[in-house]
């Protein structure tokens, strides 16, 4: 199969805001015990925090981590988990029917960011709480004055403030299963009164209003529009969250790249629509703050043991083909950089994570490891148009989806351009054309691949099936992609 791509320097999508290759961690299973946090552990460093997994986490060069929730964070006092551990109190987590220690909490999370070479993104509680808490809680984290929380913080050993910039006013409100599920109405009154406290608290914060938890949510639409409409003149950002899964083979898997693409662009023109309608000169961004590849361990939570500490649970053994999708969805998220200013793989480790551990034992990389780090290392700077013609197919929805997805990242300070390729066809090795406009002297000079014959291969523990090669690059012979393979092409004078 031939396809081509044709790069032209003048056409540009806009500038990567690094904040895209963000994650998250949650109070859920074992992404934080035994997870980031595992003091019996023999690489724990004197906080307790796990060194192996500190080590793949700074591989990754990881921007944003959002914390602590998640559904968890409907439920939290976040009072719970500061000052001396022997005082904190054991509760139940009506989010994943576990038993919450507080062992961790803001005090060492923001102390483990510094050592992940990452930024807070902190989410406050507008479930069973709301903008008195909230509000409490920003004088905890940012305010240096001679206040109540700001020195209950300095008491608790943190003279300086913990000065988190990016916060989000709860989570997944829209949907039925979150703790104090709310209506768009009522969610939009909380949160525009929330957000008003808290930048009269820290005006340079910048502050993220849910959207919806899904494409496919009933409300979708008239939620963000409500939202929108109470919220407008607060917020920065808008947050959309997707999961998606092989519920119909592979093909139809991964065009859900392009399902991801419209998703953002139906928002974009709500927050535009809203925009003219309030006749606003300010332009809302999105905030993807939840996406992978999700559905093996979908619901476990509900026939797990009931209240155990820090279960096994959520921990979706990525294969092959799954990072052939995260893959092409990180292509989506830079393709709409123009708007998407934040995203986050939902989670980081153990949880739907890049990250796998064993309790006291060895840590490793799934398969998803390896898209999400070219991408961070490799994906920065401005993205330019991808004008591309392949074969295409139909997904199950009647989508027409070509073979080549791409993206195209001209990175200035490096000199490079980097092309990021995925040939979905799942039988055809694929001969990719490509034509640089405005690169005189530019030429490939490395050609990462992931592939593998098996689209179920997966990555244990001292076995890894799933990762990088280099191919060789001959100058006569054209680009070639294997079948079902995702590929990054560096070109450079
Ligand atoms: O990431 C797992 C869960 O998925 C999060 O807690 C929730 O926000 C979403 O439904």
């Amino acid at each position: 199969m031939k396809s081509t791509l044709k790069i032209d320097s003048s056409k540009r999508v806009g500038a990567i805001d690094r904040r895209i290759y963000g994650s998250f961690i949650e109070h859920l299973g074992r992404a934080v015990y035994n997870g980031i946090y595992e003091p019996t552990h023999k690489s724990a460093d004197d906080k307790g925090f796990r060194g192996d997994v500190l080590k793949l986490i700074n591989e990754l060069n990881v921007p944003i981590v959002r914390y602590p929730g998640g559904n968890f964070v409907s439920g939290y006092n976040w009072e719970d988990g500061i000052g001396d551990k022997s005082k904190r109190p054991r509760k139940l987590d009506l989010a994943w029917f576990t038993v919450e220690t507080n062992e961790v909490g803001i005090d060492e999370f923001q102390e483990w960011a510094k050592r992940a070479n990452t930024d807070v993104m902190m989410a406050v509680n507008l479930g069973t709480r709301g903008a008195d808490s909230a509000r409490e809680l920003i004088e905890y984290c940012n305010a240096d004055t001679d206040t109540y929380f700001a020195n209950l913080r300095r008491k608790n050993g943190f003279d300086k403030p913990f000065g988190f910039k990016l916060w989000c006013l709860g989570n997944e409100m829209d949907g039925w299963w979150q703790i104090c599920h709310k209506t768009a109405e009522e969610y939009a009154r909380e949160a525009t009164e929330t957000a008003k406290v808290l930048k009269w608290v820290d005006p340079s914060i910048e502050l993220v209003a849910c959207g919806s938890s899904d494409h496919n949510m009933p409300t979708f639409g008239t939620w963000e529009r409500t939202v929108l409409d109470h919220t407008y003149d607060y917020i920065d950002y808008l947050s959309l969250h997707c999961y998606y899964g092989n519920y119909n083979g592979t093909a139809d898997f991964l065009a859900r790249a392009e399902d991801m693409d419209r998703f953002i662009k139906e928002i974009v023109d709500i927050c535009d629509e809203v925009k003219a309608q309030k006749n606003s000169n300010k332009q809302i961004n999105l905030s993807f703050d939840e996406w992978n590849v999700w559905y093996r361990t979908k619901d476990e939570e509900k026939s797990a043991e009931r209240w155990q500490i820090a279960p096994h649970l959520l921990e979706e053994k990525y294969n092959f083909e799954d990072a052939l999708l995260v893959g092409c969805m990180l292509s989506t998220l830079q393709n709409n950089c123009d708007r998407v200013k934040i995203g986050c793989i939902a989670q980081l480790v153990n949880v739907i994570a890049p990250i796998m551990t064993e309790n006291g034992g060895d840590a490793w990389k799934q398969t998803i490891f390896y898209p999400y780090m070219y991408a961070s290392l490799y994906g920065n700077g401005e993205v330019l148009k991808a004008d591309t013609e392949s074969d295409s197919y139909k997904s199950k929805e009647g989508w027409d989806i070509p073979y080549l997805y791409t993206s195209i990242i001209d990175n200035k300070d490096r000199e490079e351009l980097i092309v990021f390729a995925t040939n979905r066809s799942l039988d055809e090795d694929m001969e990719l054309d490509i034509s640089l406009d405005g690169y005189e002297g530019y030429k490939l000079v490395n050609h990462i691949e992931l592939y593998n014959d098996s689209l179920e291969a997966t990555n244990e523990k001292n076995c890894e099936s799933v990762f990088p090669t280099e191919r060789e690059i001959s100058a006569n012979a054209p680009i070639s992609l294997k079948k079902h393979s995702w590929n990054m092409l560096t070109f450079k004078k």
